[in-house]
């Protein structure tokens, strides 16, 4: 097993997925009771879904942005956190994650690939909002530039990802890449734990159970994110 002594000047890249999150509360998307099981995918995230019925679209939004808004981080999000403290622009966040909770455990490090939950933008002008600048009540929200229809900041199946250029660089360059909750099954992030191994970077994973890339791993911890990540950062702390 490939091993490493972490220390401050190296450069630390971390992928997260909906398992960071679960212990706070927000339901993930491919395991029991998850969000695609009581939703098809096609409906809710996609442009086509938006553009056959933007009513259904907002109101998932809506709700998944109210869950999100009243969840808390948990100590997987803190003890990050808590690293990027010490480490400073050497600990990078990567998100697929749209709750915005490593933002609320302090993390200022973050790429939110997949979009924000508190953020929407028009369709027509692309003018980008903060929700809470927009009246959420009516059934479709339109842009107040242009009365184009606004949309929820979310990545969908079949649209780019963000930042993707400034992923790429990060996991050129880090030492450590470390993978916490996500299943890899969704590319392109799926894929980034392999471009890293084959860059040079020691690569980490923690997850419920493993994931469709665990080859990528040379360590792996399975279990729970708020278990398993402040146990492992307090020993890079110390
Ligand atoms: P998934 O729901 O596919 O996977 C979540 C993973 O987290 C699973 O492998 C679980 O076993 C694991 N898990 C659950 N609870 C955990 C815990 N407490 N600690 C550690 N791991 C835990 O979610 P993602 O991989 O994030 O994209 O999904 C990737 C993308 O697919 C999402 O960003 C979303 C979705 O479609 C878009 O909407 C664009
Ligand atoms: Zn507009």
């Amino acid at each position: 097993m490939k091993s490493i002594k972490i220390t401050p000047k190296m450069n630390i890249t971390v992928l997260t997925g909906a398992g960071i999150s679960a212990e706070s509360g927000i339901r993930t998307f491919r395991d029991t009771g998850g969000l695609w099981e009581n939703h098809r995918i096609e409906d809710v995230a996609t442009p086509e879904g938006f553009a056959i019925n933007p009513e259904l679209v907002w109101n998932f939004y809506k709700e998944r942005q109210k869950n999100a808004s009243e969840a808390k981080p948990n100590p997987a999000h803190f003890a990050l956190a808590e690293l990027e403290e010490k480490f400073g622009k050497n600990l990078q966040i990567v998100t697929q994650n749209v709750d915005g909770l490593h933002r609320k455990a302090g993390s200022n490090n973050v790429y939110e690939m997949h979009g924000r939950l508190d953020k929407c933008f028009c369709i027509d002008c692309f003018s980008k909002y903060d929700n809470s600048s927009i009246d959420l009540s009516v059934k479709i929200p339109l842009c107040p530039k242009c009365g184009g229809k606004l949309r929820p900041d979310i990545i969908w199946f079949g649209e780019i990802p963000y930042y993707l250029d400034i992923i790429e660089k990060l996991i050129l360059n880090c030492d450590v890449f470390m993978v916490v909750g996500t299943s890899g099954v969704v590319y392109p992030a799926a894929g980034f734990v392999m471009s890293a191994k084959y860059h040079g970077a020691v690569t980490i994973g923690i997850n419920l159970e493993k994931p469709s890339n665990a080859d990528f791993f040379d360590q792996f911890y399975i279990g729970k994110a708020g278990d398993l990540l402040p146990d492992l950062i307090e020993q890079w702390l110390n």
